[in-house]
């Protein structure tokens, strides 16, 4: 008998310093003896990869961004996530589904509607058992204005990093309203504070469902 497999996502407004805590939630789960898949979306698949550079990069219109998104995500589901599951791995995985909600919904302004019909499609589980969603997934809420500062100058922006704070504050707005759609599934992390105390309030999360036990393991 393997453990029953978790599928844990992560996400936030760009800045909002997401790698850290996955690093050290992976750690914490190796040493709890845990078989571990990190991986994110876009990507995770060679396929998914190179629709991840396409739409990282190149110029296309809102539509066109959603359909890539959920393309990439269906062989990533198919190919990495379903697997790993069914082995009884810990899925670790750096966006999913919200942040397609948040972006193309909220940032770009895309019809929910649309994302809501892809969203049934590219998520439907066998026999008619529903739609795979996370487990849980981990919100770490930045204010826009403390994300852009954080990302000033750090690197070259991609067609998202490079968008107006406005944008960003629509993003935001959308992930809280995903949050407000199902709170059973988040937790959400007050990311301006700092490091240490993001990651207590993460480990602390894990520790209430029983999925990490209190340990020394700190970022
Ligand atoms: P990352 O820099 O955290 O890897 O994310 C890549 C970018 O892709 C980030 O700016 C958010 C964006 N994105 C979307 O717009 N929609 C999506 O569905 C996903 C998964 C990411």
């Amino acid at each position: 008998m393997h453990p029953a497999g978790l599928f844990i996502t992560f996400e936030g407004i760009d800045g909002a310093g997401k790698s850290t805590h996955i690093a050290a939630l992976a750690e914490a789960f190796r040493d709890a003896g845990r078989h571990l898949t990190l991986t994110r979306e876009p990507g995770g698949t060679p396929l998914a990869e190179k629709l991840r550079e396409l739409v990282l990069n190149d110029a296309m219109d809102p539509l066109c961004e959603a359909l890539l998104m959920f393309a990439a995500r269906r062989d990533h589901l198919q190919q990495v996530i379903e697997p790993a599951l069914a082995r009884g791995d810990v899925v670790l995985c750096d966006r999913f589904t919200d942040a397609t909600f948040a972006y193309q919904g909220g940032g770009r302004g895309f019809d929910l509607t649309v994302l809501r019909q892809l969203e049934q499609w590219v998520q439907a589980l066998p026999d008619a058992a529903g739609l795979r969603q996370p487990d849980l997934t981990v919100w770490f809420d930045l204010p826009p204005e403390v994300a852009a500062q954080r990302l000033a100058g750090a690197r070259v922006p991609d067609r998202f990093e490079a968008q107006p704070a406005a944008f960003f504050e629509r993003v935001a707005a959308g992930y809280a309203q995903r949050f407000g759609e199902a709170p059973a599934r988040f937790v959400r992390v007050p990311s301006n504070q700092s490091k240490e105390a993001v990651w207590q309030a993460v480990r602390t999360a894990f520790e209430q469902r029983g999925w990490l036990r209190a340990a020394e393991t700190r970022a």
